[in-house]
């Protein structure tokens, strides 16, 4: 079986639910506490032993990868001023990862969005990570899905039960619970699924969120489908032609999962990050609790 190497990182997005903060900069460029989306997830990969990485970028693209480079001028200033705590977060951030950057003319849509880095990937099984789809896990969620990929050789997309009233902004499973580990709670295996679905007509409560582990197949799948809900080439109709000719797992992992693109899931990511953090977080309830909330 094909080792997973390569993590696409989706960053092409209008981000209009964070207008105007993503006029100008890309969503995943946002800071949670003082990292930038876009930052956790590459964290995530690196820990899942995914280390090379494909970043499909739109506008402002220059802030990622500016973000990812070596600032010689930054670091020169920081020796300069004996900042050598600051010195080393900011080469840890430049030395962290081999990367690659590919460009989405027009946001066309995520599964698009996938298919420009097709060239880049080649003929071998890849992840996916949507970096506002911020995962706070023991064990990294795409190491969750990668040894499910390790174990049955096949796609793996990460599940979250939703409830009912907000189903419909997502991409929707129907799956049978598959014995896994000794347990049936957590793998699926996928019958269908549909995106963005009526809540009435949504096949379960269990939605596809941001971390994907593909096998190449869905390069062609992708080329294969027309434009689907909102005009868009979806991910999920990709996916579902993929279903026709191999299985798809579904795993329900273990963490907890912020919509950091939208800004109600961002506040919230940004208060619990905060509160966790050693260097902020006592000094940050302190300030919660004389709020009269
Ligand atoms: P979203 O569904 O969150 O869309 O994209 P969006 O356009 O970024 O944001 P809103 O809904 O308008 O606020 C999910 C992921 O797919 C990427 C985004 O950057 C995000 O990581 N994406 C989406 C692309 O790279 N290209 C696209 O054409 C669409």
């Amino acid at each position: 079986m094909a080792k997973v190497r390569k993590a696409v990182f989706p960053a092409a997005g209008l981000g209009t639910r964070f207008l105007p903060a993503t006029k100008a900069q890309p969503k995943e460029m946002l800071p949670l506490v003082d990292k930038p989306l876009i930052q956790y997830g590459v964290e995530e990969a690196m820990q899942s032993g995914v280390r090379n990485i494909l970043i499909v970028t739109g506008r402002g693209k220059t802030a990622i990868e500016d973000h990812f480079d070596v600032s010689f001028e930054l670091e020169h200033l920081l020796e300069t001023r004996h900042k050598k705590d600051l010195l080393a977060t900011v080469r840890a951030v430049s030395d962290m990862i081999d990367v690659s950057y590919v460009r989405q003319k027009e946001a066309l849509g995520l599964g698009h969005a996938v298919l420009r880095a097709r060239e880049l990937v080649g003929d071998e099984p890849f992840a996916v990570i949507l970096s506002d789809d911020v995962i706070d896990a023991e064990v990294p969620c795409l190491r969750q899905l990668l040894d499910v990929y390790e174990f049955y050789n096949a796609s793996v997309v990460a599940l979250m039960e939703v409830p009912n009233e907000s189903i419909s902004a997502y991409g929707v499973v129907d799956a049978e619970p598959v014995a896994h580990n000794g347990g049936r709670d957590r793998l699926y295996r996928i019958r269908n699924m549909v995106e963005k679905p009526k809540a009435s007509e949504a096949p379960s409560n269990l939605a596809i969120i941001g971390r994907y582990v593909l096998t190449p197949e869905i390069f062609s799948s992708l080329e294969a489908i027309e434009p689907g809900s909102g005009g868009e080439i979806q991910l999920t109709d990709g996916l579902k032609h993929v279903l026709r000719s191999r299985p798809i797992y579904g795993y329900k992992f273990e963490g907890k999962r912020y919509d950091a693109g939208d800004k109600l899931g961002f506040l919230k990511a940004t208060v619990e990050f905060a509160l966790k953090r050693y260097d902020l977080g006592q000094e940050f309830r302190e300030y919660l609790k004389t709020l009269s909330i």
